[in-house]
């Protein structure tokens, strides 16, 4: 082909620059780019509300910098309450700007910071901002700042308004830009002492919606049958279906492809694309190709795709009306990720998609009155429904020691609040006058939450910490490690046995990684996720460079899995007892079960410490390991009683006779 011939590659290449700077024009905020920077010069502190797809993300920090507030080396900094986002907007930026990924334009998420010496534009997560508060408390190098998706009011962006409405307070020469989609803006307003709003016009057509006569009872079924009757009976125009979470958005594509192959030759060609937090990058940006003429593509997304990411193109909806929330009880200290209808402000959201570029249509999988009547008005800040042990530490080693009275734009329960700082005062974070100790100051340098800071800074006393920063990057890697295709269950399954050892999942996935060569080749034999296992290694990377700042020396237990599952003890929080028909938590006598893929699904051991509760059909615990008893009182004689924990012997139950992994499903 022409590839190689350099004279047109090149003029194809101002093409391209010349058709995004069109693009760039043709976006709702282009006219106002005058009157916003004007406005910005004036206020210190701004909301802006604009329609999703109207260009504050990707424009307004590159206005900042062509009118000169990266001068000096000074940095613009725009948070994303998701990983997805910040990593695609500044590719995106950078391309607009002609500049290499990680020059200019970089991003910052956890465990991944692609960014220089140079980076004057800078996305990042707001957890990552929020970090940057330790190492530079008044954000000193930052000229402007953008709380970019405020709506979204994660713990994390939350946080953020407090601190930054603070330091703002003594540093009159920094910009606060607070950009949202059109929700809720005078609440920010009002938060910031009446700071001003600029609403930036949104171009919006209109969008008929359908509900459903009846509920749906399987709402995975009523999409994939929906897409597909789209895409024989409608116009042309991509289809965007709103799914909680990775399994869900894999079995929908999966069943549409499927179809799709049975019904061959008969229907017009169908892009199935999936987009979640943890897809690679590279396939993230599939979604943002054109779609080739005669073919249709859908994109099946979770709520990520209702105001983080805008794909172009969008004409038709599909919304189950669900989406995956954390939840917590305050009173047991659990917190759980459940399945939960959409707020009714989410689902105008979702709506709102297909809209962008021409009329739409949106179909909503369920009744008028569910709408009206089963759906909360707007979603629950995820500060009043989540465990607060990670931000209140941060808080405490910034130097906030009044956490009752600290701003907040919607305070926190008071009881989970109670609950942070005793679980705290627990690991040894804070001293009993709720001061952070040198356990603590060390604990907070770790970016992981403070059980596993705890696990890790615990590991230097029983000499294992090589092998725990290993297990430490394994949890992070979210429960994907395992490949286990639908054609070949058995072989997954089998090879999966291979790395059992005894003791309990947390050994197995430590084997795993010692075990792999970390080549795409046994990754493969093994039914390993090699982009899973290359994640590991970066984190465990970040982790053990992290290692010498907090003082603790990395060495090896060799092969002893005793002090591994000691320091593990740090998660005492999380033990269960074995009971009739499952296990109980220590504390709160909650009924739980280890979950079936478990390597100790089946030895049942009498004390147990598990990674996370996950709640599907029952409450189940993923990634169990066996303790003794005893080892609690060691590491936490201050929280649990010694009559707690009777029957101290670590001798197994006679293995339950009936029904094996396979009959329980
Ligand atoms: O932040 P807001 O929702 O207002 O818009 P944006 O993210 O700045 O997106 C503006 C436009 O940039 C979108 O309508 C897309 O056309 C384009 N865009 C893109 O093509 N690829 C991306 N990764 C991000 C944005
Ligand atoms: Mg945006």
């Amino acid at each position: 082909g022409g590839e190689d011939q350099e004279a047109p590659a090149l003029s194809q290449a101002e093409l391209k620059k010349q058709s995004m700077q069109e693009v760039r024009r043709s976006l709702p905020i282009f006219p106002y780019r005058e009157d916003l920077l004007a406005a910005i010069h004036e206020h210190q502190i701004l909301v802006i509300e604009g329609e999703t797809g109207s260009g504050k993300t990707t424009q307004i920090p590159q206005y900042l910098l062509e009118d000169g507030y990266t001068k000096g080396g000074m940095k613009i900094g725009c948070t994303q309450p998701r990983r997805v986002a910040a990593m695609s907007v500044a590719a995106r930026v950078a391309e607009e700007m002609s500049v290499k990924l990680g020059n200019e334009v970089g991003y910052s998420i956890r465990f991944e910071d692609c960014t220089s010496e140079r980076t004057v534009l800078k996305y990042m997560t707001d957890g990552m901002l929020l970090r940057e508060f330790l190492t530079e408390p008044d954000l000193a190098s930052y000229s402007v700042i953008i709380i970019d998706e405020a709506h979204e009011r994660t713990l994390h962006t939350d946080i953020l308004f407090g601190l930054i409405k603070d330091i703002a307070r003594f540093r009159p020469d920094l910009k606060v830009l607070v950009a949202s989609a059109t929700l809720d803006t005078e609440r920010f307003s009002c938060f910031f002492d009446d700071a001003p709003v600029f609403r930036i016009p949104g171009r919006r057509f209109p969008v008929d919606i359908f509900y459903t006569k009846a509920p749906e009872a399987d709402y995975l079924e009523a999409c994939v049958v929906s897409v597909l009757q789209i895409h024989v009976t409608q116009s042309p125009g991509d289809i965007l279906v709103f799914l909680t979470g990775q399994e869900e958005i894999e079995a929908c594509c999966e069943l549409l492809q499927e179809r799709c192959r049975r019904l061959g030759s008969k229907i017009a060609e169908l892009l199935v694309l999936p987009i979640y937090a943890n897809l690679p990058s590279d396939m993230q940006a599939k979604i943002f190709n054109p779609t080739p003429p005669g073919a249709r593509k859908v994109v099946v997304a979770t709520n990520i795709a209702e105001t983080s990411l805008t794909i172009d193109g969008i004409i038709y909806v599909i919304d189950p009306g669900f989406c995956k929330q954390k939840s917590y009880n305050a009173r047991t200290g659990m917190e759980s990720l459940i399945v939960t209808p959409c707020s009714r402000a989410s689902a105008n959201q979702r709506a709102g998609r297909a809209g962008r570029v021409a009329a739409g249509k949106c179909f909503r999988l369920y009744t008028a009155w569910a709408f009206k009547h089963e759906m909360e008005e707007t979603t629950v800040p995820e500060i009043q429904r989540t465990n607060l042990g990670n931000v209140v530490l941060l808080l405490k080693s910034l130097g906030i020691n009044d956490l009752i009275h600290f701003d907040f734009m919607d305070p926190p329960p008071h009881e989970t609040l109670v609950l942070a700082l005793e679980q705290l005062y627990a690991l040894g974070a804070l001293n009993h006058l709720g001061e952070l100790t040198k356990l603590g100051r060390r604990m907070a340098e770790l970016p992981v939450d403070p059980m596993l800071s705890k696990m890790i800074l615990a590991s230097e006393q029983y000499k294992c910490s090589e092998e725990v920063l290993t297990i430490a990057a394994m949890l992070s890697v979210n429960n994907s490690i395992f490949y286990r295709p639908k054609d070949k269950v058995v072989h997954a399954d089998n090879a999966r046995m291979n790395f059992v050892v005894p003791g309990g999942d947390h050994l197995v996935l430590l084997n795993v990684y010692t075990q792999s060569g970390h080549s795409t080749q046994w990754c493969y034999e093994n039914f390993i996720q090699f982009r899973s296992m290359r994640r590991a290694r970066d984190v465990r990377d970040q982790l053990e460079g992290l290692m010498d700042r907090i003082e603790v020396e990395v060495v090896s237990s060799q092969e002893d899995s005793v002090p591994i599952r000691r320091s593990r003890s740090g998660y005492f929080y999380h033990t269960a007892r074995l009971s009739k028909g499952g296990y109980k938590t220590v504390k709160h006598q909650q009924t739980v079960y280890v979950h079936p893929n478990s390597s100790l699904f089946e030895e049942q051991p009498r004390w147990l410490i598990y990674h996370e509760l996950v709640f599907t059909t029952k409450e189940f615990m993923r990634q169990v390991i066996e303790i003794e008893s005893s080892w609690l009182l060691e590491v936490a004689p201050h929280y649990y009683k010694s009559k707690e924990l009777e029957d101290s012997s670590s001798k197994k139950m006679p293995r339950k006779q009936g029904k094996t992994k396979e009959e329980l499903g």
